[in-house]
């Protein structure tokens, strides 16, 4: 058993992709066109956003939302240090300071109730991340940013689908951020991301930014940057939609199965009330997870660590003068966080492997 496997499953959509790879070689058209168009358009209407802007990376989603809210030198950005290090490198990109705030310890979420305690007169935004593929605290977020007049960028790179209140996230904040890195719920066969909006100055500055500050042609109005998704993936990216409402259908039906089976036996993620998670990750807290995730490597039942530094732990953010002991339930979760496998390509006899194993593993 693979933790991901990432070969194409489905023989209708391997035909597809081999059409796109066809009608581009035919066409000769690499970057922009029909393809990077039709799945901009179709991206935005699934998300629920009046826009969508590809682009050639989740990091770069994130960073030119914040770029496009006018994020710079000396401002501050609120996030959590329980993510992948690209939310708080965008912050950091643009000379802003990535300030973070401890999680819930039950949803593992940047912690709403937190967050007021960090704003200062810098502070510009608020950059949630909806980890492991639940969905952060909106609604509360969202009030908090709007009593301090603050912008809100969603870090949704883990989390196509996942609802909030019956709203996909993406499309709650000003601006949302998504990666189609290969591992993602909704993947490219390389590195692509989007920004979703829904306002039009947003999007018109984001299209500048990724395009050399270029609003026509050979002139520039500022230094932008190259960060254009190919069209061989914005391609590959529109056959896939087609297929991932039915892939996150699956990731919740091994996720129940999980949840039912290690009911009382482990601490798993909590899905607050309302919320629909698109389970990009299942993961479950146990203090001894190195002893369990090595008796269950040694049963073929591959597992992994998200994430073993916090950001204010990492050497990258050292200049930022956290300490540990900063954030206990960030610390807390990284010691013991396990990601056990989760994926549209299991079959039952693959989840109740791992529900088996862990059993097991469990026992000893
Ligand atoms: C939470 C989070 N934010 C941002 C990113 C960055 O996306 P990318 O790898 O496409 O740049 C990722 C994924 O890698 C992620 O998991």
């Amino acid at each position: 058993m693979e933790f991901m496997d990432l070969h194409i499953q489905e023989e209708d959509l391997l035909r597809e992709i081999e059409e796109v790879f066809a009608q581009t070689l035919k066409t000769a058209r690499y970057v922009g066109g029909p393809f990077v168009e039709n799945f901009e358009k179709e991206f935005a209407r699934w998300v629920g956003t009046n826009y969508s802007v590809s682009v050639g990376s989740g990091t770069q989603a994130l960073k030119y939302c914040l770029w496009a809210l006018g994020i710079g030198e000396g401002d501050e950005v609120i996030t959590t240090p329980l993510t992948f290090v690209a939310t708080a490198e965008a912050i950091a990109s643009l000379g802003a300071k990535p300030v973070f705030v401890d999680v819930n310890p039950e949803t593992f979420q940047i912690h709403e109730e937190k967050i007021e305690d960090a704003i200062t007169s810098k502070t510009k935004a608020i950059l949630p991340v909806h980890l492991f593929g639940a969905p952060a605290e909106m609604g509360k977020i969202m009030d908090i940013a709007e009593r301090h007049n603050l912008w809100v960028v969603e870090d949704a790179a883990q989390a196509h689908g996942a609802l909030y209140r019956e709203r996909k996230v993406g499309s709650i904040g000003h601006c949302g951020a998504f990666s189609f890195y290969p591992t993602k719920n909704l993947s490219a066969m390389g590195e692509a991301g989007a920004v979703t909006t829904d306002s039009q100055e947003i999007v018109q500055k984001v299209r500048l930014i990724e395009n050399h500050g270029q609003d026509k042609p050979y002139h520039s109005l500022f230094p932008g940057e190259n960060g254009r998704m190919d069209a061989l993936q914005a391609g590959i990216l529109l056959k896939k939609l087609k297929y991932i409402d039915r892939w996150n259908r699956r990731r919740r039906e091994i996720a129940e199965i999980y949840r039912r089976e290690f009911s009382g036996l482990v601490k798993m993620q909590k899905v607050e009330e309302g919320s629909v998670s698109a389970y990009h990750l299942f993961v479950i807290l146990h203090p001894g997870r190195d002893k369990l995730q090595r008796e269950l490597a040694s049963w073929g039942i591959p597992t992994k660590v998200y994430y073993p530094i916090p950001l204010h732990l990492q050497k990258a953010f050292s200049y930022l003068g956290y300490r540990r002991g900063d954030f206990p339930a960030a610390e807390g979760i990284s010691s013991s966080l396990l990601a056990l496998p989760i994926g549209p390509w299991m079959k039952d006899k693959d989840v109740y492997r791992v529900v088996e194993g862990m059993k097991k593993a469990l026992k000893k």
